[in-house]
């Protein structure tokens, strides 16, 4: 899924100060004055102007419903809809008979377990996941399997935060019903070797998810060519609007799932004797859909491809050897997942301080970071932690971020000694 070597050499490098002034959220002032360093962008990138555009311009002059209408305004927004899923697909490298609509990873993941999975559920059946699973690949997957009496497996990671791969090809077996794992670890910074995990999975004829959330906005998808049964991702981590989400699946496997919401949109036909529905997509995205979220995320996809997407992930890179250099001296620093080749997420904690003073700290002098389990609690009891601060980088942060951020940790080490 990586680029060859040849296309990384041959990429221009990113023009941080360009992409940064596209960004209005990120030139305001916090807390008494503070320049904002914003670095949780593993829980919500900002959005660019081009983006902010789109939306702007769809509810000021198309606002109108989707594949209902036939006057003007319904022609325009069922046409903005719906060029958004062919550049969606086309991004992802995915037919657009299999990008479904959803309002983000989470619903996604569970359209999966309720529609593809619990039908064919029985009792002692198994589901594979990771010690590394956001809780949104964890609970879904408890709620169907307590349903029909089946059992949650779940593969280890290593102390560097790598996932025990060979613990988990132990795991998968004939009763595997689904394997459904992280692609890049929210917490860890981990990127699993997802192609090497669906071969594994195919061979032995076990379906495949993969939770893309983290990793679209950094790696390039070729959702046809990894042969994963389904792929999910949000919009909002993505640069686009929040309440968005994809779900990529085989186009095979959705014509074979029942539908999981039923109402408007849905259907083919509708009478009290019974009710016929809707193929492909359309059978899943029951009610007024998030319109401008999918016009959203088509203009944020836009943008981030005239960035580059690898000159993006080459500067994100960079970013990270530079803030782990910049915070190495720290005293008492412990770092959670250092994985090799891991994304620019840095999950840590100072020796005898809480992780939300230390990220009050941060916060009072203008630098945003996540604290707390990052919905990953059991990831966090595996490293007998009850929380972690969290700084996540992204195509618009620089040197000046990366500066403030050491400085502040460093003052808030000396006032939590
Ligand atoms: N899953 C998001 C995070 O990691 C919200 O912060």
């Amino acid at each position: 899924m990586n680029a060859p070597d040849n296309a990384q050499k041959t990429q221009p490098a990113l023009d941080v100060a360009h992409v940064r002034k596209q960004f209005p959220v990120l030139h305001q002032h916090v807390h008494d004055n503070k320049r904002l360093a914003y670095l949780d962008n593993a829980a919500t990138t900002q959005k660019p102007e081009a983006v902010l555009n789109a939306l702007d311009r769809y509810y000021r002059y198309d606002n109108s419903n989707v594949h209902r209408g036939v006057h003007a305004l319904a022609a325009r927004a069922t046409q903005g809809y719906e060029q958004a899923r062919a550049r969606i697909a086309r991004f992802a490298n995915a037919s657009e008979a299999g990008t479904v609509f959803t309002r983000g990873t989470t619903e996604a993941i569970n359209l999966v377990a309720y529609s593809h999975v619990l039908p064919a559920l029985q009792p002692g059946d198994e589901i594979l996941l990771t010690e590394m699973e956001h809780h949104a690949n964890i609970v879904p997957w408890q709620l169907i399997a307590e349903r029909a009496g089946a059992r949650i497996v779940v593969a280890p990671v290593h102390e560097d935060g790598r996932l025990d791969l060979d613990a988990w090809r132990v795991r998968l077996n004939a009763r595997t019903r689904m394997a459904a794992f992280v692609h890049v670890s929210n917490t860890l910074g981990t990127v699993n070797p997802v192609a090497e995990m669906v071969a594994e999975a195919r061979k032995q004829g076990v379906s495949t998810l993969i939770d893309g959330a983290q990793a679209v906005a950094h790696i390039p998808l070729q959702f046809e060519d990894l042969g994963a049964d389904f792929y999910t991702f949000s919009a909002h981590k993505l640069y686009g609007p929040t309440g968005f989400g994809v779900l990529l699946a085989k186009p095979e496997l959705l014509a074979a799932m029942p539908p999981w919401q039923g109402g408007g949109d849905m259907i083919d036909t509708v009478s009290f004797e019974g009710t016929t529905y809707a193929d492909g997509p359309a059978r899943f995205e029951a009610g007024t859909p998030h319109i401008a979220g999918a016009i959203g995320l088509a203009a944020a996809i836009d943008w981030l491809d005239a960035q580059g997407l690898r000159a993006a992930k080459a500067h994100e890179d960079a970013l990270l050897a530079q803030a782990l250099e910049a915070i190495d001296d720290v005293p008492g620093l412990q770092l959670f997942g250092t994985a090799p080749g891991k994304a620019a997420i840095i999950a840590f904690n100072l020796e005898g301080a809480h992780a939300s003073d230390v990220s009050s700290l941060l916060d009072m002098q203008g630098v945003a970071v996540r604290v707390g389990h990052h919905c990953t609690m059991p990831l966090h009891a595996r490293f007998g932690l009850s929380g972690t601060a969290r700084a996540s980088f992204a195509i618009y942060n620089d040197a000046d971020d990366i500066a403030q951020f050491a400085s502040a940790l460093r003052k808030a080490r000396d006032m939590l000694r």
